[in-house]
């Protein structure tokens, strides 16, 4: 048993050495080899890629992923912390679950993922549902079989969470979701300490892999067929940083580049390390996708200096008028908070007059939530909830218009889309991104999944284009 704390997960140590290593084997249990598991995953794109990995550990000892609930003998949920509604959601699905072991006993309930990082919901699992069966952290998850077999030997409840500087571990198994399009982690946590966030307590220091893996990774995805790769990290401009003197995330996009996978994605840039020469090597490279989304959270100077955000509303806007200009064809989304703790009428309107300016292709709006442990949590907030949900109201609607323009700007264009496959809304068309990563319900009469093809856009709304492939 190893509980989480999140004073030592806040522990920066300069000095430490962080180590990469090998993915060691452990067997599972023979009682489980042929076991049905299933597997539900929250939060952010590496959160969907740590669960490729708990899919391919468990994949790699015999078992069988199912993708109906009910019938798995292993139900894994890999959660995230990121807002107060991530949580009543995990929250919600264990009642669900617990419900489903009544009838079945045997059935097996693990948590991980940033949840799993947090002391107080620790606690409160240990406490009060003594039926989930196993949690691991974030930083453990190549030692997940070992976790699971302790349960399965003991009978108990087993929690095995670590709140430490965090090392890399090398060729976890995967099984990837789709067959064309690839996550591909490139620097693991963060050391930005935003004051809202806790992603640096539930993902560690930051740690970038060698290049050398990521750029095996990539070739090795490039034989498989795969037509994309997108490179992760909660802030992936600061590539490198941890590890090498001059090798940052331009080398590491032109080295990428070279290896001539169709398409290059990144995620997600924050505006404190993009440097001039990321944005020449954005532009130069064909293969690197005209796609940046720069979080802003706010546009208030008063309000991003106590969200620890490192720069102003003008530092931002020279930056998004440099990306604009330099990168052809590019689009940009962004990232915004409303109801930050002390946020005034002002501040609101500061926010609406940089999106009025910068006029984004899209946005991602937040309502303020405190998180445990966090600098802002413990900040004077007597705004009401009922303003801030206004206030979010007031913003979406200005980020749609602005959407819907920039979408409208590519009818009668004919854009080359990664074709993933079918509509989720029309099975009769099929759903893929143009290299500016807009998504487009494409009709066709032959079978284009897999494939980059090129589609005229006949109409454009808010969130999605329609075309066909000519
Ligand atoms: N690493 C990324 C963001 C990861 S979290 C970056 O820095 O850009 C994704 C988004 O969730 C953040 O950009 C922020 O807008 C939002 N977010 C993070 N913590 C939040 C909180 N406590 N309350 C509301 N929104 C939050
Ligand atoms: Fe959170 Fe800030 Fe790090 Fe993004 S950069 S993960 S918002 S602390
Ligand atoms: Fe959520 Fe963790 Fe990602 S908190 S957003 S899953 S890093």
């Amino acid at each position: 048993m190893n509980l989480p704390n999140m004073l030592e997960a806040k522990k920066r140590d300069k000095n430490a050495v962080i180590d990469n290593y090998k993915y060691k084997e452990v067997k599972i249990d023979d009682s489980l080899i042929g076991k049905k598991f299933f597997v539900r995953t929250y939060g952010c794109q590496m959160n969907e890629h740590d669960g490729e990995r708990v899919k391919g550990v468990l994949s790699s000892q015999g078992l069988i992923l199912t993708e109906i609930m009910d019938e798995a003998d292993i139900i894994i949920l890999n959660t995230c912390a990121i807002r107060e509604n991530a949580h009543d959601k995990v929250f919600g699905f264990m009642g669900l679950i617990k419900k489903m072991k009544e009838t079945r006993p045997n059935l097996l309930m693990g948590i991980c993922g940033c949840m799993a990082q947090e002391e107080s919901v620790v606690n409160e699992i240990r406490s009060k549902y003594k039926y989930v069966d196993f949690i691991f952290g974030t930083h453990n998850l190549d030692s997940m079989i070992s976790v699971i077999n302790e349960r399965v030997r003991s009978g108990k409840q087993n929690v095995e969470v670590y709140s430490v500087l965090g090392n890399v571990c090398e060729g976890i198994p995967e099984s990837r979701d789709s067959k064309y399009s690839a996550w591909v982690d490139i620097i693991l946590g963060c050391d930005k300490f935003c004051t809202y966030c806790i992603v640096p307590y539930t993902r560690g220091t930051q740690r970038s892999r060698r290049y050398e893996d990521i750029i095996e990774e990539v070739k090795g995805l490039k034989e498989l067929g795969y037509k994309e790769v997108t490179l992760l990290g909660q802030n992936v401009n600061a590539y490198g940083k941890d590890l090498y003197k001059d090798y940052d995330l331009s080398n590491l996009l032109r080295d990428v580049s070279n290896t001539g996978i169709e398409r290059i994605r990144f995620v997600t840039s924050h505006p404190w390390d993009f440097t001039d020469e990321m944005i020449k090597v954005i532009s130069e490279c064909d293969n690197v996708m005209p796609y940046v989304h720069l979080p802003i959270q706010s546009g208030s100077d008063r309000i991003l200096k106590l969200m620890g955000r490192r720069y102003t509303k003008d530092e931002y806007i020279e930056l998004y008028n440099k990306i604009r200009s330099r990168i052809k064809g590019v689009s940009v989304t962004t990232d915004i908070i409303v109801g930050f703790p002390g946020e005034t009428e002002e501040d609101f309107q500061c926010t609406l007059d940089v999106v009025n300016e910068c006029k984004f292709d899209g946005a991602f709006t937040f309502v303020f939530s405190p998180r445990e442990n966090t600098p802002a949590a413990k900040l004077v907030d007597d705004t009401q909830v009922e303003v801030k949900n206004e206030r979010l109201h007031i913003l979406n609607e200005v980020v749609n218009k602005y959407s819907l323009e920039a979408n409208q700007k590519c009818v009668g264009e004919v854009h080359k889309c990664l074709v993933l496959g079918k509509s989720e809304k029309d099975e009769t068309k099929y759903m893929g991104y143009t290299e500016h990563m807009k998504l487009v319900n494409i009709v066709s009469e032959d079978d284009i999944i897999g494939k980059i093809v090129d589609v005229r856009i006949e109409e454009a709304k808010s969130f999605s284009l329609n075309g066909t492939r000519i």
